[in-house]
């Protein structure tokens, strides 16, 4: 019975202490975390490396990856971070653009040899949505400077 009692006792304790320890390391972090809310008050620019890092991770990709894999169950349903960075995944340079995925043409013919389907998902979905994502306006003949297909595939030699 007592056995019984101080077993329930030690349980508690360590609960709680459990409890304290998540709930103290949290608000000890708490003010370093940025606002991972996808949003366009996002400061991309402005970002440091870890900030954009822990973006990446807790925003950017968790938003893209069900995007892609919609599009493309069988190609995207495995969708990692090196599906867009390619090599820079795996240095841990993460620099963009990246040369491993289709290069944009630099003809008219090239350009009409595309995939339709990619196309259009690209255009009215993935830059839209990525640009929105970094708080960063999408490419257009108004905003050169926009984010656009250049941010993430390069161009054709
Ligand atoms: C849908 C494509 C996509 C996926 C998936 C993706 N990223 Fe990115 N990432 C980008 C783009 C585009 C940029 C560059 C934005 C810009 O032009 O500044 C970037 C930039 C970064 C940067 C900043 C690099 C620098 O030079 O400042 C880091 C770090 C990063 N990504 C990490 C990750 C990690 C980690 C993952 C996986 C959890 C990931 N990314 C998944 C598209 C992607
Ligand atoms: C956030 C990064 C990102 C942006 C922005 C982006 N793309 Fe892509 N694009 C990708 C990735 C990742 C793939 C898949 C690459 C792969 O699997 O090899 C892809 C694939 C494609 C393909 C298919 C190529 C093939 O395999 O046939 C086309 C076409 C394409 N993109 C065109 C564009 C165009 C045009 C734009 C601008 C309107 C654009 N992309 C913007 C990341 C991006």
């Amino acid at each position: 019975m007592k056995i019984k009692v101080i077993t329930v006792v030690l349980v508690f304790i360590g609960f709680t202490g459990l409890f304290w320890i998540s709930t103290s390391a949290h608000s000890h972090t708490g003010s370093k975390t940025i606002s991972v809310a996808p949003d366009t008050s996002i400061h991309w620019d402005k970002m440091d490396r870890s900030e954009r890092m822990a973006y990446m991770k807790q925003v950017v990709f968790p938003t893209m990856k069900p995007l892609f894999a919609a599009f493309d169950p069988k190609k995207f349903g495995n969708m990692k971070c090196i599906t867009c960075h390619g090599n820079g995944a795996l240095d841990d340079s993460y620099k963009m653009p990246n040369p491993q995925i289709w290069k944009l043409p630099r003809t008219k013919e090239g350009w009409a040899k595309a995939d339709t389907n990619y196309m259009n998902f690209m255009r009215t979905t993935v830059k839209v949505k990525m640009a929105d994502l970094l708080g960063l306006h999408p490419y257009d003949k108004d905003h050169k400077d926009g984010f656009g297909c250049g941010n993430c595939h390069t161009d054709e030699q």
